[in-house]
């Protein structure tokens, strides 16, 4: 466990004793579940109505999210890491959605600027960077507004937050507001959760449409990491990173269907896979330790238009 986990779990113990009695049943899924089903106005004013139900949120991030290294949202960073190096960021670090600073806390980056909708989850990161001795920079701010910075950043990472904008304009607006922050040369790196993606063509679309934008996309690093140490806990997301190649957008090319308008957690079987039922209730004992790229180029060839469920995921990989 690095000092960034630790931190994170002091941190949990500091803020539980002051989460109202009322908000602590309240589940992770269950909270992100509300957030991804509001637009992001009405999301933030549910928790400002909502005082203490932040703090659950925070305090669930913290343990369940993180979960030392073997929650989703840590794994997903770690994953990241593995199959990129540390490398892929660079320079000055902006860092969108990035809840308790995960993307720095996982790559060990000792100065970055983050922002986040949620002022409790912002207020855990402080807490957890006092603790690592961390010196980050986080703001309050809606993704799908103008972005509040002037200066430029050499990479800007959006980690598995894209999938919340149900809106095609809130996309543009976000890789616009990308494009706008970031020098000639800079990287875009976004990660999407396994289930935000439905086909490979999908996939393509939103790629593509971010090309209408100023970018360029890395083929070799855009695909899916999938986990390869355990498949009973077949762990995969999606991944594209780009290269800010002009300042100029010019959007009207977009293919109509890219986005995640249709977007909703799995529920059913079909959705989720067979496999996947069985093994979402066991809880993974051990941290993966190694993943596997697939580029979007062999995810064509070997996923075709198939849905990206586990059975299609254990397949392209066992070919793979
Ligand atoms: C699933 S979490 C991912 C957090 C983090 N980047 C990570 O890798 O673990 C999605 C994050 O996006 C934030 N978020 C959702 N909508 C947002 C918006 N419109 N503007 C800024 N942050 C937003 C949420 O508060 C949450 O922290």
């Amino acid at each position: 466990m690095n000092d960034w986990y630790s931190a994170c779990a002091e941190a949990a113990q500091q803020i539980r004793d002051s989460i109202p009695d009322y908000y602590r049943s309240r589940s992770f899924p269950g909270i992100l579940g509300d957030i991804k089903a509001l637009p992001p106005k009405k999301a933030l004013s549910l928790f400002t109505r909502k005082k203490g139900l932040g703090k659950q949120y925070a305090y669930l991030y913290l343990t369940s999210g993180i979960d030392n290294g073997m929650g989703y949202q840590a794994c997903a960073a770690e994953a990241l890491k593995y199959t990129h190096g540390t490398g892929i960021i660079h320079g000055n670090l902006l860092d969108v959605g990035c809840a308790v600073g995960v993307t720095a806390g996982v790559f060990g980056i000792e100065k970055a600027t983050g922002f986040d909708l949620f002022p409790d989850l912002l207020k855990a990161a402080k807490l957890t960077d006092a603790i690592t001795g961390a010196h980050h920079h986080y703001t309050v701010a809606d993704m799908t507004q103008p972005w509040p910075f002037q200066c430029r950043f050499d990479t800007v990472f959006c980690g598995l937050v894209c999938h919340h904008l149900k809106n095609q304009s809130d996309i543009r607006t976000f890789f616009n507001n990308a494009n706008r922050v970031m020098d000639s040369g800079g990287t875009l790196v976004i990660t999407l959760p396994s289930g935000a993606i439905a086909t490979v063509s999908q996939l393509t679309q939103l790629s593509d449409a971010l090309e209408c934008f100023g970018f360029r996309i890395e083929s070799r690093l855009t695909g899916m990491v999938v986990s390869t140490d355990s498949p009973v806990s077949l762990f995969w997301m999606f991944v594209i990173i780009a290269r800010k190649i002009s300042d100029k957008t010019g959007y009207d090319f977009v293919h109509p269907g890219f986005g995640f308008q249709d977007f909703r957690t799995p529920v059913t079987r079909e959705e989720k896979g067979a496999k996947a039922r069985v093994t979402a209730t066991k809880k993974r004992q051990v941290k993966h330790a190694q993943f596997s790229m697939i580029t979007i180029q062999d995810m064509k060839e070997k996923c075709s238009e198939a849905p990206l469920v586990y059975d299609t995921i254990h397949r392209c990989f066992q070919q793979h």
